[in-house]
């Protein structure tokens, strides 16, 4: 009913606009006096210490939670992590170290393959920690160390809040292990964690920006291919983006990382196709703002996303997208949502059914 979707037409839309909410209730109790506290996860400094390696295996959007987690996790406690497909984990007999440990992210917690996937890294006795919403499901039961994502139930099929809050607790166990290690000390997490309490409002800033997407998505609702690109933890957020857009819309999208776009997709940009470049690593600006010309000059529409202030691009792309400066991890958070807000316009405006698309499930419980 209505008064279930919060006066929303779609549960999709309802879920988006909960994420600060979801965002805060996952990290404020997590952060105490500028402290990561971890709930009761059973790991001690010298546990962190004796990591090798990490495994963080999960599926779809928990996928991509997983690759900003790799990028997070091994720039701030320089911590080897490979991340892995649920689906291919369990089938090619993985190389485990008994000093490596595996994340293992899902909203339902009920996903088969990241079941399965968990189950043969335990069978080899490997600690397994999890990220899960569901309180009490199947991998959450199984795991030896749970951390919840506080988003509250999520009924779309397409995760929103659910992703927003795995990302959110990839950067407070970076931090964590960082600190663990010596490589973050006291004071920088306590400035980071400062920083990523302003997500949130941040997060409602962005929100505010409902109407221009709308009109933006009305303008690309009839296009054929959408190309998102970006480098570094955009990159990341450019996997997240295009599969928004496909499973909602049905409109083909791809992500590319920036910098292999010229080893292939670029063939395929005509005049007026639409790509969606994430501009926001500081250190990986210029070479964006190059990629932009690369596929301008050969007819595509860019919209891009950058932070404020970094207007250059603005000189190049077609259309601009703000988001508020922070620094180059915590942006994760902020471009998605504009790209999840577009594609569900998009999907509004080819009459799909946002909460439903075709041939999808909310969680896949069988192979
Ligand atoms: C995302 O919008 C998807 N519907 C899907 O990729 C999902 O993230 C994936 O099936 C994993 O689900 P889980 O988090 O419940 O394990």
């Amino acid at each position: 009913s209505a008064a279930e979707k919060g006066g929303y037409d779609y549960f999709m839309m309802k879920e988006i606009m909960e994420q600060p909410k979801a965002f805060k209730a996952t990290i404020s109790p997590r952060i105490v006096d500028g402290e990561i506290k971890l709930d009761n996860i059973k790991y001690t400094d010298e546990d962190i210490k004796n990591i090798n390696r990490i495994h963080i295996i999960a599926c779809g959007s928990a996928w991509h939670a997983a690759i900003v987690g790799k990028y997070v996790i091994e720039d701030y406690a320089r911590i080897p992590v490979e991340v892995d497909l649920a689906s291919e984990f369990r089938y090619r007999n993985p190389i485990l170290d008994k000093n490596d440990i595996c994340i293992i992210i899902s909203q339902s917690g009920e996903t088969a393959d990241t079941l399965a996937a968990l189950r043969e890294a335990k069978r080899q006795g490997i600690r397994i920690l999890a990220i899960v919403n569901v309180v009490g499901s199947s991998i959450a039961r199984e795991s030896d160390d749970v951390l919840y994502t506080w988003a509250g139930p999520e009924i779309a099929v397409a995760t929103t809040k659910g992703y927003s809050t795995q990302v959110a607790l990839m950067y407070l166990l970076a931090m964590k292990f960082g600190q663990a290690r010596g490589y973050l000390s006291a004071e920088e997490v306590k400035k980071l964690t400062a920083e990523l309490e302003l997500v949130p409002g941040y997060i409602e800033k962005l929100l505010t920006m409902d109407e221009e997407l709308k009109e933006l998505a009305k303008a690309h609702a009839h296009a054929n291919d959408v190309f998102v690109i970006g480098r570094g933890i955009d990159y990341a957020v450019a996997l997240e983006g295009s599969l928004k857009l496909k499973e909602i819309s049905y409109i083909h999208s791809e992500a590319y990382a920036a910098g292999e776009l010229k080893h292939g997709t670029i063939s395929l940009i005509e005049e007026g196709t639409l790509v969606v470049a994430i501009a926001t690593q500081d250190p990986l600006y210029e070479k964006l703002v190059s990629n932009v010309k690369e596929v301008k000059a050969r007819g595509a529409y860019v919209v891009a996303i950058a932070k404020e202030g970094n207007t250059e691009i603005a000189e190049v792309a077609d259309k601009v997208i703000y988001i508020p400066q922070i620094n180059d991890k915590f942006t994760a958070s902020l471009n998605v949502i504009p790209m999840q807000i577009f594609s569900y316009y998009v999907a509004i405006e080819r009459g799909c059914d946002v909460d439903m698309p075709r041939n999808l499930a909310k969680s896949v419980t069988v192979e």
